[in-house]
């Protein structure tokens, strides 16, 4: 097992949240390592894993678990989330997730209220907090890192306060509390009124979650007392969402700026998905394009044009050859003035 240094006021959540920033929420489906790293660079405070199965970890190792788990090289400040319901089963997972992917602290997901999940744990475990307690303490006593918890409101009314206050006298070094009960799944508004009186009832920091599209919303909020917020479906194409809180005067991303970090997105998913082909040695097997077709769009808001191409991409050849063009429109020496001159108010007015 890595040498880790102990949980302490000098943790891993109270040294990153010495600075100013926002963290990147856990998604599945899109918080995987190309996001992550895109994150980081722009200075999130840190990232948060897909959630993953404890018992996939613990009992088989399987491969979906293994691949969510997987850092890119490098990585730090990553935080890995697992999903469960059993104290030994958790334990467990807390110690392979800690040997294999090098996490710089765990999650447990208290939030996700998709059928996979419920029973197993996610917000299930809002139904029988005293459960998650234990869960906390069983996850702690696996490890030395920082153990947090990612709660909703509650199932369909509002508990936060009570499973927050029993969360933080179990251990957890952190709470994000997303502001919806999961009944609610995404509808309405998140409550940052609730989010704000659970900050203010318990010693541990709480992040919260909930609806941040852009940093003057982050500000805002920030200001109800929380340690720091999350931002989830507001980063995807926008990365730079995290440069903003992290920065007192960050400089806007320009369209071509906007179209080379999409393309970058698409070249880091084609270095970390491609791998050797099991089934035909010596060849590779290459990253598909799918999972970005949500993902791409958003990073050109402003090339609607592009869109109905960009949601059919398949290889990482489609990406190159939709946005390389208009990564180039800065460097004049590539094009006649004319063209650049035409083709700039076109693409990006
Ligand atoms: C597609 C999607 C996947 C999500 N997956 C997870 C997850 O794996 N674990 C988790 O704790 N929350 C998950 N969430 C919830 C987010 O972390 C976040 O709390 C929620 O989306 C509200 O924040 P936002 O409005 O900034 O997106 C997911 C949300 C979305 C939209």
């Amino acid at each position: 097992m890595n040498a880790v240094p102990p949980t302490s006021a000098a943790g891993f959540y109270a040294r990153r949240l010495a600075r100013p920033g926002a963290v990147l929420a856990p998604m599945a489906g899109y918080s995987d390592a190309p996001m992550r790293q895109l994150a980081a660079e722009q200075g999130a405070l840190w990232t948060v894993s897909e959630m993953i199965s404890a018992r996939g970890l613990a009992l088989g190792g399987e491969n979906e678990s293994l691949h969510l788990g997987r850092p890119y090289p490098g990585e730090t400040g990553r935080v890995v989330q697992l999903f469960g319901a059993d104290p030994d089963i958790l334990a467990d997972a807390v110690q392979k997730a800690q040997a294999w992917f090098a996490p710089a602290a765990i999650d447990l997901n208290m939030g996700c209220p998709v059928p996979k999940v419920r029973g197993k744990g996610g917000a299930c475990l809002l139904q029988t907090p005293e459960v998650a307690f234990d869960l906390i303490r069983a996850m702690k006593s696996a490890t030395t890192l920082d153990v947090s918890a990612k709660i909703r409101l509650g199932w369909d009314s509002n508990r936060s306060i009570e499973i927050a206050q029993g969360l933080s006298e179990a251990g957890a070094a952190v709470i994000t509390v997303h502001g919806r009960t999961s009944a609610q799944r995404y509808t309405g508004q998140a409550d940052w009124e609730a989010i704000a009186r659970v900050a203010a009832s318990v010693p541990t920091p709480v992040i919260g979650s909930g609806d941040i599209l852009s940093a003057e919303q982050a500000r805002e909020r920030q200001r109800l007392g929380v340690a720091a917020v999350m931002i989830g479906r507001g980063a995807v194409g926008n990365p730079w969402i995290f440069r903003a809180l992290a920065d007192e005067n960050p400089e806007r991303p320009t369209p071509a700026q906007r179209a080379a970090t999409a393309l970058r997105h698409a070249e880091l998913q084609h270095q970390f998905y491609s791998a050797p082909d099991r089934y035909r040695p010596g060849e590779m097997r290459y990253a598909s394009m799918k999972p970005l077709r949500k993902v791409l769009p958003k990073y050109l808001p402003d090339c609607p044009e592009l869109h109905a191409e960009l949601v059919q991409v398949e290889r990482i050849e489609d990406v190159r050859r939709l946005l390389e063009p208009l990564t180039d429109l800065q460097k004049p020496k590539y094009r006649g003035p004319e063209q650049h001159e035409s083709a700039a108010p076109a693409l990006f007015s």
